[in-house]
């Protein structure tokens, strides 16, 4: 006697019908019952599943979402459903050119700044610097020759985790915490694979830092990319500034948008950090807003916590050049105001910052 289930898709279940007896009758209810309990419980499992995907936007510390089955042992569970990869292990560093002195017995964190251009990485690296236990030493990936392949980018990394890349943000034998800011564009994407194992393997961690307003960050790439060349400030080209009066100066260019390609443009910068946040997900991380530094400077103190390091007052020098309405800033306006009006990117228009 041979009975066959036949999945056509989750509606259509066929049994082929055999000779009915009792037991027949009560063993195909009970395996009626269980195919629907199987059923159910997929599609609950589907919700989830994309329930997840939408709490990722507001977590900060992040080591992945708890429903994932693909959990790595190191995790250990959250009070509140987020999962936190481990305290990531401690390093000594031995540097080659000094000696750490009367503090080689503190523990130094390993970070690394993952942002985009023009997104408040300058202003946020000089506010961690001013830590006195904190080094970051700035985008060293800027130059083409220390990421031209993985050996020269690991190379580079080995130095600046072994407190042997001397910048003025050193702090030599008394850093509890070092890293350097890396933009995506800079080689990150490209060796995705290779830097997040480097990084799980060292046990650095990923301080990721976005800015929710991408017209607004549109405006400072064009800007900035202009004065390159106008060195408005008396024939410097200045990307960050110290004072209101240089902050006028600079804003008053007022660079024009290409409205044909603005929606896409949006999108593709979107897609870039969704993407990169995909790629790190297994690393040791946080997620920052640039937004949310300026709106709550209490905010900082997560990321000091998240490095383990020892409260303190941060501060910065620096002076936000775009100040006010965008409508301000932009050349064309109207057309701007036009395209993103009734898209998923209108709310960039109005926001403060
Ligand atoms: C989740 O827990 C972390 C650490 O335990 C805490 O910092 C954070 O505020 C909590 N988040 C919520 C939404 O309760
Ligand atoms: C990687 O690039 C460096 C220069 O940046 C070069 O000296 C080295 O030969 C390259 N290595 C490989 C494996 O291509
Ligand atoms: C931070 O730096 C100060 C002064 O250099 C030093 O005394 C202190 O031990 C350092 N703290 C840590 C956690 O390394
Ligand atoms: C340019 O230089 C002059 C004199 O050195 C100074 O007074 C002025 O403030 C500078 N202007 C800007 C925009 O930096
Ligand atoms: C604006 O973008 C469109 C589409 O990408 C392109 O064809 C056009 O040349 C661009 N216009 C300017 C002025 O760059
Ligand atoms: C992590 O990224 C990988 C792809 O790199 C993806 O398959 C996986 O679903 C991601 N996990 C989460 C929780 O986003
Ligand atoms: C943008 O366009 C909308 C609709 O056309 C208009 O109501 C609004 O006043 C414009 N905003 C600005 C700041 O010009």
């Amino acid at each position: 006697m041979a009975e066959y289930v036949y999945f056509l898709n989750k509606d259509a279940l066929i049994i082929k019908p055999a000779k009915k007896s009792p037991l027949f009758l009560r063993m195909m209810a009970l395996l009626f019952a269980m195919v629907c309990g199987v059923l159910i419980c997929s599609i609950r499992l589907k919700h989830m599943s994309t329930g997840t995907k939408f709490k990722y936007q507001n977590i900060l510390v992040i080591g992945r979402a708890y429903t994932d089955n693909d959990i790595k042992q190191s995790e250990i569970p959250g009070d509140n459903g987020t999962k936190q990869l481990e305290v990531p292990q401690l390093h000594y560093p031995q540097p080659q050119t000094f000696s750490r002195a009367e503090c080689k017995h503190n523990p130094v964190r390993l970070f690394s700044i993952i942002s985009m251009q023009r997104s408040g990485s300058g202003w946020f690296e000089t506010l961690l610097n001013s830590h006195i236990n904190v080094s970051s030493n700035g985008e060293i990936f800027s130059k083409l020759d220390r990421r031209r392949n993985i050996s020269s980018i690991i190379n580079t990394l080995d130095k600046v985790y072994n407190l042997d890349w001397l910048t003025s943000a050193s702090k030599n034998e008394c850093s509890a915490a070092v890293g350097f800011k890396w933009m995506l564009n800079q080689g990150l994407m490209e060796h995705h694979r290779e830097i997040v194992e480097y990084f799980n393997h060292k046990g650095v961690s990923a301080i990721f830092l976005f800015r929710r307003n991408l017209l607004r960050r549109m405006v400072s790439v064009l800007a900035n990319s202009y004065d390159r060349y106008a060195k408005l400030l008396n024939g410097t080209h200045k990307s960050h500034v110290h004072s209101s009066q240089e902050a006028e100066t600079l804003s008053s260019y007022k660079p024009t948008i290409n409205s044909t390609s603005l929606m896409i443009d949006l999108k593709e910068v979107e897609v870039t950090a969704t993407q990169a946040l995909e790629y790190f997900n297994s690393t040791h991380h946080i997620v920052l807003y640039y937004e949310d530094l300026i709106k709550n400077p209490t905010k900082v103190k997560d990321v000091l916590e998240f490095l383990r390091l020892p409260q303190m007052e941060l501060t910065s020098r620096q002076v936000k050049i775009h100040k006010g309405s965008l409508s301000e800033h932009i050349q064309n306006w109207d057309e701007v105001n036009r395209t993103l009006h009734g898209t998923v990117y209108e709310n960039f228009l109005n926001a403060d910052y």
